[in-house]
């Protein structure tokens, strides 16, 4: 029975490129899961956009002298061309900017209103009275009042992954003049989030599938005891308040962005022609994914739940992956600092499976890793080329060199018998691990069927066995070829361009997307014929690691 499966991913702002910290922590585990499940034969969604509205993209604008609008619409473009070149297979990627996206989310603050989840009242905000204007979240700075760390943002603070108000902050300023501002009044809707706590509490204590660093984070922010927060802002820029003078105020960028998984699936539905489809992502049976670095976790554990619980009649989130973070060359990511690898930048000059490979087997699931381009240039190399390259190129060449065509393996011997068994159960073990969301162990148990493979050829030795007996060397090569076919589709998450190309130098038809999660292992017709193979990966040179750490923090 095909399930139905929410890939919900984190939707980047729309003020700076992807990097590699965006890429590993939600993007690329995000789709390595949606393609494993297409594969299987479920009903997959995987929605997200650029979350275009809030401070972190008027900022920007500010900074650049040109509108939000233009600000989000360049970006938005990039994106949706990241993701192409990077094969991150969104089902659509759209925006928090658009028609759809400001209805569900004006409904939703109507219904939470409707329903007594919020409320209006007046909190002290900072003033900037150089700027004459208010100045909420990344307007202002200072220490955080948790952590103590200086830099936290009015919004949350980077150091700790607590969420903030500006008040909180120690030694506040203002981001744009530096100035100390004052504390006026101004009126604004707040989430009844304290209603939720006992509710929410009982929920995740349940969810014994969320990783451990996932659920105790969220357990311990909410015996911390849930404050409500205000939801709207003094700006000009997000989704207008649908209340009779607030026009001059916005609905809070983090209230409103998480609504965008449910849009999204609207607008998603609507785009397939069948506009209730949505209905059974979200109210029907249905697991929903959501996929994001550790600094968005209270936000999907605690406060859309909350949002959902209220709303009433939706789904709550059935797993949070949250990923650790990566690091590069030991320091951590800045983009300030530009100690960042850019993924337009990066696809300039390489191709997508290297990095998606060498991101799979770092990913940060239980703690931070580390990125390094000598790790890059080295897993590339010696995994990479050395050894499932290596393996598809000697497999394909000797059949192709010594029979034209696919060998006839007559009967097998025991040793050729238990490498496809081992074979059949990597495919099952590689499944597994993608499902629990386990995308390291997943890619290691492929990558040791490769080798079991090298180890098997070496032993056998078809390329002196053509020799002496050519009958066993034709069962040795078909045998490999036959493990290479089925480690196409085990590897076809991770690398997916890679795995098509191993698909049509193997002589067969259609795709591997299309073939879906599972192995024939008669799909190898002996007779027929084989195109010339091309390498699958290229050595690169040890002074790679050089150039590109020269680029780093200029
Ligand atoms: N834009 C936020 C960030 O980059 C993530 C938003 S996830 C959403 O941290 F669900 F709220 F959209
Ligand atoms: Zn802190």
């Amino acid at each position: 029975m095909p399930e139905r499966v929410l890939v919900a991913v984190a939707w980047p702002y729309a003020n700076g490129s992807i990097h590699l910290g965006h890429t590993a922590g939600a993007y690329l585990p995000a789709d390595i899961f949606a393609r494993y499940h297409r594969m299987i034969g479920n009903e997959v969604a995987m929605v997200s956009g650029s979350d275009a509205h809030g401070t972190p993209v008027t900022i920007a604008a500010d900074q650049q002298g040109v509108s939000p609008e233009d600000i989000y619409a360049k970006f938005q473009a990039e994106f949706l061309d990241t993701w192409e070149r990077f094969g991150i297979s969104f089902d659509l990627f759209t925006s928090t900017h658009t028609r759809n996206h400001t209805e569900v989310a004006q409904d939703m603050f109507l219904r939470l209103l409707d329903k007594g989840y919020l409320y209006t009242d007046t909190m002290s905000q900072p003033f900037c009275t150089n700027d004459e204007r208010f100045l909420p979240d990344r307007y202002v700075e200072g220490t955080c009042p948790h952590c103590a760390y200086d830099g936290a943002r009015g919004d949350q603070c980077e150091n700790c992954g607590r969420t903030l108000d500006p008040e909180e902050l120690i030694g506040l300023r203002c981001r744009t003049c530096g100035s100390s501002p004052e504390i006026r009044e101004t009126e604004h809707f707040f989430l009844k989030l304290s209603a939720f706590e006992d509710q929410l509490l009982e929920w995740v204590r349940k969810q014994d599938h969320l990783r451990p660093n996932v659920k105790n984070f969220t357990i311990g922010y909410l015996e911390g005891g849930l404050r409500d927060r205000a939801i709207t802002r003094d700006l000009e820029w997000g989704v207008p308040v649908p209340v009779e003078g607030y026009e001059n105020k916005r609905i809070y960028v983090w209230f409103e962005a998480v609504i965008g998984y449910l849009s999204a699936t609207k607008e998603w539905a609507r785009i397939g022609g069948d506009p209730d489809k949505w209905k059974e992502f979200w109210q029907g049976e249905c697991r929903s994914y959501y996929f994001m670095g550790k600094d968005n976790i209270p936000f999907h554990t605690v406060i859309w739940p909350a949002m959902l619980l209220g709303y009433g009649s939706l789904n709550l989130p059935y797993n949070v992956p949250a990923n650790e973070y990566v690091n590069l060359e030991d320091q951590k990511l800045s983009t300030s600092r530009n100690w960042a690898v850019w993924m337009p930048d990066y696809l300039d000059r390489y191709d997508p499976d290297p990095l998606r490979y060498v991101l799979s087997s770092i990913m940060p699931e239980t703690s931070d890793s580390d990125f390094s381009w000598a790790e890059y240039v080295r897993r590339n190399n010696d995994e990479l080329v050395a050894t499932y390259g290596n393996l598809v190129h000697r497999t394909l060449s000797m059949a192709r060199r010594n029979f034209g065509a696919i060998p006839a393996p007559g009967d097998l011997d025991e040793q050729s018998r238990a490498l496809l068994d081992e074979a059949r159960e990597t495919l099952d073990e590689t499944g597994g691990n993608i499902a629990d969301c386990r995308f390291r162990n997943a890619l290691q148990s492929a990558m040791r069927l490769a080798q079991s493979t090298n180890r098997y050829l070496d032993s056998k030795a078809p390329w002196q066995a053509v020799k002496t007996d050519k009958a066993d060397a034709a069962r040795t090569i078909w045998t490999s070829m036959t493990v290479v076919n089925c480690l196409k589709t085990a590897l076809f998450p991770f690398m997916p361009g890679s795995s098509e190309k191993v698909h049509t130098m193997l002589g067969l038809d259609g795709s591997v997307e299309s073939e879906g999660w599972s192995w024939d292992p008669d799909a190898l017709r002996p007779g027929s014929p084989l195109p010339r193979p091309k390498p699958l990966f290229r050595k690169f040179d040890e002074s790679l690691i050089e150039e590109e750490t020269a680029r780093l923090g200029s």
